[in-house]
């Protein structure tokens, strides 16, 4: 193969290596409202997320009649914000726009990450309840995993 191609297809590789790399790091926001735009992103992977728990809460607690297909699908989606959550508190997300995520939540880091997991465990174990479809099973993952949000509100979340 000529050396320039060779040079060409490295050069390609690489550059769709450092796509990949930027996509998975964070966003490409610019500097300037930086702050503010992972401000909006978390308080919108947290309201998806809210949305969620309601569909399920009302199910849970005999307001909506239980639908399984509903609230599987539902604790699904819980599931995978869960994970997305935990990418939204990335250094300079304290400020830039109005916030109630507490500042301590930055240098209180292995505490923070500990309800973080919990939240993304319990919203796993959830959504395999859900698989069950009898509400029974579902009730206590529900509680457990809604005691996850509590857990860290009360402890970083401003009312
Ligand atoms: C590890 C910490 C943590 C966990 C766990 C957590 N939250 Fe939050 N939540 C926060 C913080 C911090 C904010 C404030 C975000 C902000 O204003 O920037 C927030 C904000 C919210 C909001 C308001 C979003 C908006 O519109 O501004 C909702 C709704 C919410 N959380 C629901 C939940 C639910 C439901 C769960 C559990 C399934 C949960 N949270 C678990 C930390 C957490």
């Amino acid at each position: 193969m000529p050396v320039i191609s060779r040079i060409r297809i490295l050069t390609l590789a690489t550059a769709a290596l450092a796509i990949v790399a930027v996509t998975v790091a964070a966003p490409s926001w610019s500097q300037a409202n930086r702050g503010a735009q992972l401000i909006k992103y978390r308080q919108s992977t947290y309201s998806v997320l809210g949305t969620q728990f309601g569909i399920m809460g009302a199910m849970a607690s005999g307001k909506a009649p239980y639908d399984a297909k509903v609230f599987q699908l539902a604790a699904e989606r819980a599931a995978y914000m869960s994970t997305i959550a935990a990418d939204t508190f990335a250094a300079g997300s304290d400020t830039g726009a109005p916030t109630k995520a507490r500042p301590e939540i930055w240098s209180q880091q292995a505490e923070f990450q500990k309800l973080m997991t919990n939240l993304q465990d319990r919203t796993a174990a959830l959504a395999t309840a859900a698989r069950s479809g009898n509400l029974d099973t579902v009730k206590p993952a529900f509680g457990a995993a809604g005691q996850s949000c509590k857990a860290c509100h009360d402890k970083y979340k401003l009312d």
